[in-house]
């Protein structure tokens, strides 16, 4: 066995860190061009949060819907984000989309088929028509089974699993690889690369209620920022409206959309369906208005508006937190959801296994038979790092970002089944943009041992120092600060405070401790992420307080409305010359035309488009 004071050191040509979808996709992209591939995950090969994006991935591929196409896609994702989004990114997702669902289904994934032999689609909130390629209520599943089959049949690249990258190391202005600890026994690893991509996913676990878990800590957030990236609109968290309320120990896991897209219904504790009471002027053209057109949309009608509950995720959850807020709850504070009085339960096994079997052996709850009980879970960042749309590069040369960490495609709020698609298609693109890159640059850049020695003493820190707060208890107040500050609707006094005890717990968690040595560390795994996602929390709640407006997945209680002067504007964060957070509004550029006029026009005129 080798020395194992001396740290490990790999070269790479690109290292991809994070190994859900995005990653995935990416690694496979460059070593396809050619490129010796490391790809870095936290946790086991194929435990990707991926898997939590159940319903499908969202493709206008027409295959229920023949009026569906690329363009009502863009305008539904647009819509759908409050016009915030990038609007270059929103259409290369929406035309690449169903390339990456084909060449999925190439590379052996299983999807559910109509009658004639297509891939099924299902129906989401947002969107227009039937979108969601899936496989029952498994699809993230699928597509992480399928991209890491189809990568480790790659012979290019080399898996690094249960490794934490811990930051990044840069030549001058450029990203020149990372440094890491093997979680199990705890030793450092450098790795030298050209190109970095990150594929770190969100950061949901600052909030104590969330669907994310326990990668989900922010890692790529931090360690770009800390790099000199900068974060985009990371106030947009999103709250998916249906998680599990009870028990308490399954609080928060996600109840896939598809419930609601195969028919489920929302109640409250009087029995009253009660999104009719929440449809928005928006989206009144295209919603039913009453119990008797949805249900004809639920039998085929194509000419019924779609129900209520297939509003948009934001529009869904605040509905659930008014009625709660009303005293019109469930027993355990959410709402009632129910598809068994609407669906045979045969069909409701077929379609929805997860749900039958989460709900049975987690709640005992038989959801052929009974409502679930379900409300608001932190489910997704829309910010992250700012990239640049085509490349997915980052301001920092050389690093890249894909995938949930990254910012711009989905704007103030995210369409469920946007984010499958999302991986593929913007993973692809990082692969394409870090090859580009690459070939531009002349010579390899230097790794620069200090700053991976000046990482590893702040890492091994935490265990050497004499005392501090247990990491645990820390992450606890984290989680309790945010859910009660920078919740599902905010507001300016409440976000001040929230900033203040932020402030108090950062200089905590600078001094964290964890007891015992590096090897098969619990605590010491757990202090690491904390610096994550204390900066993230940060970022997040300053970007809160900063944009005085409601809109899509930010409510600010004090700015009800959206407000025309902030649909002009991304709010971004970065490091000031003192090294301090700063946050600012930036303009956004005009909207292209032929964009801009795709994503304002009627449904008639785009319906049936065959053009590119
Ligand atoms: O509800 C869901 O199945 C989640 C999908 C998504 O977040 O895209």
């Amino acid at each position: 066995m080798d020395d194992p004071s001396e740290i490990q050191t790999f070269e790479h040509d690109v290292l991809v860190i994070g190994a859900g979808g995005a990653g995935l996709r990416a690694a496979i992209e460059c070593a396809k061009l050619g490129y010796d591939t490391g790809l870095v995950c936290k946790s086991l090969l194929g435990k990707a949060h991926t898997v939590m994006a159940e319903g499908g991935m969202a493709a206008a591929m027409g295959n229920m819907d023949e009026r569906d196409n690329w363009k009502i896609h863009f305008r539904d994702t647009m819509r759908g984000g409050k016009f915030l989004n990038q609007w270059r990114m929103a259409e290369l997702h929406a035309r690449q989309a169903p390339d990456r669902v084909r060449e999925l289904e190439e590379w052996g994934a299983v999807f559910d088929r109509t009658e004639t032999g297509l891939i099924h689609q299902r129906n989401f909130g947002g969107h227009r028509y039937p979108r969601l390629a899936h496989v029952g209520d498994r699809t993230g599943l699928e597509l992480i089974r399928t991209l890491q089959d189809h990568a480790v049949h790659q012979d290019n690249i080399t898996v690094h699993m249960e490794c934490k990258v811990v930051d990044l190391v840069k030549d001058g202005d450029r990203v020149s690889g990372a440094v890491a600890v093997w979680r199990d026994w705890g030793r450092f690893v450098n790795f030298k690369a050209k190109a970095v991509i990150l594929a770190t996913g969100g950061g949901g676990r600052a909030w104590s209620v969330t669907s994310n878990s326990w990668e989900y800590s922010g890692d790529g957030y931090a360690m770009a920022y800390a790099a000199g990236a900068e974060l985009m609109d990371i106030e947009f968290t999103q709250f998916h409206p249906t998680g599990m309320v009870w028990p308490p120990s399954v609080k928060g896991i996600l109840v896939t959309e598809g419930v609601r897209g195969d028919g489920g219904i929302l109640k409250n504790s009087e029995g009253e369906r009660f999104m009719f009471n929440y449809i928005p002027e928006r989206f009144a053209s295209e919603t039913a208005d009453s119990e008797e057109e949805a249900n004809r949309w639920l039998a085929g009608d194509k000419a019924a508006r779609r129900p209520p509950e297939l509003l948009t995720r934001d529009v869904v959850a605040k509905a659930i937190r008014a009625e709660v807020e009303a005293g019109r709850g469930s027993p355990h504070g959410g709402a009632f959801l129910d598809i068994a009085s609407r669906v045979p339960a045969e069909e409701i096994k077929r379609k929805l296994p997860s749900m039958y079997h989460q709900f049975k052996e987690l709640a005992q709850v038989d959801i052929t038979q009974q409502p679930m009980e379900v409300g608001p879970t932190l489910h997704y960042f829309m910010g992250g790092i700012r990239v640049d749309h085509d490349s997915q590069e980052t301001a920092v040369p050389g690093l890249f970002a894909c995938g949930e960490c990254a910012a711009g495609m989905h704007g103030a709020n995210r369409l469920g089944g946007n984010s499958l698609s999302d991986l593929l298609v913007f993973g692809r693109l990082a692969g394409v943009g870090a090859d580009a890159y690459i070939k531009a640059q002349t010579g390899a850049p230097v790794f620069d041992q200090v700053q991976a020695d000046a990482a590893l003493k702040r890492t091994t820190d935490i265990l050497n120092r004499e005392e501090g707060t247990n990491p645990f208890l820390l992450h606890e107040e984290l989680q309790e600060i945010m859910q009660e500050h920078v919740g599902i609707v905010r507001e300016k006094a409440e976000l001040e405070a929230g900033i203040e005890k932020l402030q108090a717990l950062k200089l905590a968690v600078e001094k964290v401790k964890a007891a015992g040595a590096s090897q098969y560390n619990a605590g010491w795994h757990e202090a690491i992420d904390l610096s994550s996602l204390v900066i993230t929390a940060e970022a997040a709640a300053r970007a809160a307080l900063l944009r005085e407006e409601s809109r899509g997945a930010h409510t600010r209680l004090d700015f009800e409305d959206e407000r025309e002067e902030w649909g002009q504007v991304n709010i971004v964060v970065g490091k000031d010359g003192a090294g301090e957070m700063s946050v600012r509004k930036e303009q956004r550029p005009e909207p292209p035309t032929e964009l801009s006029g795709i994503a304002r026009a009627s449904l008639e005129d785009l319906e049936g488009s065959t053009d590119g």
